[in-house]
């Protein structure tokens, strides 16, 4: 089987991979995955994490898994790195900053900046390290491919604040002006990033694939579509919609929807994210290269409101007041052929996916909704923005 990331070639029975792994924001929900999945396939695992307060309210998690060396600490300082990355082959970088939050600074630091130190420490102390796997995102498109009736394939700009301020959501083709239909994305899509978010993560996907480049280290950059799963922060207002809308719904109130509705995202489960991550580390073929890591299927944003709501058996319709975030993509839709190339496969589709969500969400007790508070403060700076209409 080709993406196996078991221990051994199937063949041989000796290992074959490299057997010491750093995953950085490893408490975290992609991170934590990929921590049980290296230890399942006999890694020794290291975790590096400052449980930000913002995503893990309550200390440490209990998924934490004990098998894993645990380092508290924080990518933006030196010395952690030079302690964390001690006898590592590979490093899963994981940890960053995250979401729509109004501080700039914070954002270029944790995820640029850190990303930086890392990446100096490998190289100015000479560090074994036989490969770095980045987690990048989609964010770093500024928008999707879409399709004109009549012009066909072409890759969309940003929207204007002022035809969304006229409450005009759609992507018109630049040929004709007709509104288009989201077409898959693949990695070739101009990319640079609309928000402050989207820039940290272009800065630290090119930092990083170009130092592989001169140093001959071996990277790797993953564009995850969005997400989802057991262990994603239920306490973090500002990142990862369907929690979002499940803390909404949890406590009966209507999850807030922008725009129209029917924009629509990739979603992925996170078991597949951390699979693909095994799946690069252990593949040569893999190195120097971005990869989309996505499903390929479009969610409209609106459906997956309702979804969740009839879920969770909760007649709550979503709530559609006009609002929307500049700069936001109207569509992203994973091309995912090039991963898949490799043998890479999503496994679980969203209705499962979901379910397995929903199961943990109930194991969790009662839920506290911080959105209402956040949504007013983004709204305060701007983050957040109404149609005139
Ligand atoms: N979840 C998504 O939809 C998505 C999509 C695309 C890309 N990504 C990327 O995937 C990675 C993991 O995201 P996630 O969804 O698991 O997020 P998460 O918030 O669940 O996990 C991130 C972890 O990093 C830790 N962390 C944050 N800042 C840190 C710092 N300065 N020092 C040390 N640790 C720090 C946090 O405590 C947390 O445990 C991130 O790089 C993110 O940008 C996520
Ligand atoms: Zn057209």
């Amino acid at each position: 089987m080709n993406d196996s990331d078991g221990p051994c070639h199937p063949d041989t029975q000796t290992p074959r991979h490299p057997r010491t792994a750093l995953v950085t924001g490893g408490a975290g929900l992609i991170g934590s995955h990929i921590v049980d999945r290296a230890l399942a396939a006999g890694w020794d695992v290291r975790i590096l994490d400052n449980l930000q307060r913002q995503t893990h309210r309550d200390g440490k998690p209990p998924w934490v898994s004990r098998e894993a060396e645990f380092v508290r600490g924080d990518v933006r300082n030196r010395k952690v790195w030079e302690r964390a990355l001690e006898g590592i082959d590979v490093v899963f970088h994981q940890a960053a900053y995250g979401g729509y939050m109004p501080e700039i600074a914070k954002f270029i630091d944790s995820n640029g900046v850190g990303t930086a130190l890392m990446l100096e420490t490998i190289r100015d102390r000479e560090l074994p390290v036989r490969k770095v796997v980045v987690a990048s995102s989609q964010a770093v498109y500024n928008e999707g491919a879409y399709r004109c009736p009549d012009d066909g394939h072409f890759y969309g700009r940003t929207r204007p604040i002022a035809q969304l301020e006229r409450g005009d959501f759609a992507m018109h083709c630049p040929t004709c002006g007709a509104a288009s239909a989201p077409a898959p994305t693949d990695e070739e899509a101009p990319t640079g990033g609309e928000n402050v978010y989207a820039i940290s993560k272009m800065v630290q996907e090119r930092l990083a694939v170009s130092w592989g480049r001169a140093t001959g280290i071996p990277v790797v950059a993953l564009r995850y579509s969005c997400t989802y799963g057991p262990r994603q922060s239920l306490f973090n207002p500002y990142t990862g919609v369907i929690a979002i809308f499940c803390t909404r719904l949890a406590n009966d109130l209507p999850p807030v929807v922008y725009e129209d509705g029917r924009q629509s995202r990739d979603l992925i489960y996170v078991e597949d994210v951390a699979r693909a991550n095994l799946l690069v580390a252990n593949d040569p073929r893999a190195d120097g290269q971005i990869f989309n890591v996505g499903t390929g299927e479009a969610a409209g944003i609106g459906d997956l409101a309702r979804l969740l709501a009839a879920k969770l058996g909760k007649p709550i319709e979503p709530e559609i007041p006009g609002a929307f975030r500049p700069g936001e993509m109207r569509a992203l839709i994973s091309d995912a052929s090039r991963i898949g190339k490799l043998g890479f496969a999503p496994r679980v589709a969203l209705d499962e996916g979901i379910g397995r969500y929903l199961d943990w969400v109930r194991a969790q007790g009662p839920i506290a909704e911080y959105f209402g508070r956040a949504e007013r403060m983004l709204r305060r700076r701007r983050v957040v923005k109404r149609a005139r209409q």
